[in-house]
């Protein structure tokens, strides 16, 4: 059990779940089924401790009307995902999600590929977690586990980073132990890092039950979010059980 009195025990790590990937089924038929906010409404059920959704520039899974619904009934915290653009700035001012997570975005991508040039676009996100800051919404950064990456996000006052936990998941599936070790070395010295930099550590992407324990393992971090995993599990097992079962993985990773 991992709750004292009601509130989580000291360690507990956060869990988001990512419903992108509900609405990509929904738009493989254009229709309404399945529903990304039903899906929310299970993880919650499941213990999910927030919902994080992407609301990419070309709209191929959320939509501005899953923003919009998650936003109206959902109670746990949502952390939307997006490029620092104009037209994604205005619509995180208007729904105010409790976390925006800025990513890099490029059209012809599978899935983002890899994290924020913080250092390089310095300028450039300022701008725009500037106005977010003001408004109340988190800024996270989506960044790789690299130094210069993570100074970045301090001089730009980031409340959280989430670190890309991408490179250390293919090393895995590739069978490749040396390069596994090395990059979850990487992670774990970053997020020692950011936690001395005052920046809350998240750290996503790629994370499976065979990949989670090592990650979930790192004391700085604080919250993980997973998504297409969790959504494919669910079609064997069923969301509860699927978020269920990750969310177990994680309390035994933390000695809970
Ligand atoms: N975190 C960020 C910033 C992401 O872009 C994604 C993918 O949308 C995830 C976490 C979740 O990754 P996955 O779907 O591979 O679990």
């Amino acid at each position: 059990m991992n709750k004292v009195n009601g509130s989580h025990a000291p360690g507990y790590l956060r869990l988001g779940v990512n419903i992108d990937h509900v609405a990509t089924i929904r738009n493989a038929r254009g229709g309404e089924h399945p529903e990304p906010v039903r899906a929310a409404h299970l993880a919650a059920a499941a213990g999910a401790d927030g919902i994080t959704a992407h609301l990419r520039e070309d709209r191929r899974h959320i939509s501005d009307d899953d923003i919009a619904q998650l936003r109206g009934e959902i109670s746990l915290p949502l952390n939307l995902e997006m490029a620092a653009t104009e037209e994604m700035l205005e619509i995180a001012l208007r729904h105010k999600p409790n976390a925006c997570c800025l990513v890099p975005e490029k059209r012809e991508e599978l899935t983002t590929e890899g994290g924020l040039d913080v250092a390089g676009g310095h300028n450039h996100l300022r701008r725009y977690t500037d106005k977010l800051k003001a408004s109340d919404i988190r800024v996270s950064l989506f960044v790789d586990a690299n130094e210069r990456q993570l100074e970045a996000a301090g001089m730009l006052e980031a409340d959280i980073v989430e670190l890309h936990a991408g490179a250390y998941c293919e090393a895995f599936l590739d069978g490749d132990e040396e390069r596994t070790a090395a990059e979850l070395a990487r992670l774990t010295s970053a997020a020692a890092m950011a936690e001395k930099l005052g920046i809350e550590v998240h750290a996503g992407h790629g994370l499976t039950f065979d990949t989670v324990s090592p990650v979930a393992a790192i004391p700085e971090i604080v919250e993980l979010n997973i998504g297409h995993f969790l959504v494919g599990e669910a079609i064997f097992v069923g969301l509860h059980d699927s978020i269920t079962r990750m969310r177990g993985l994680m309390d035994a990773a933390r000695g809970q």
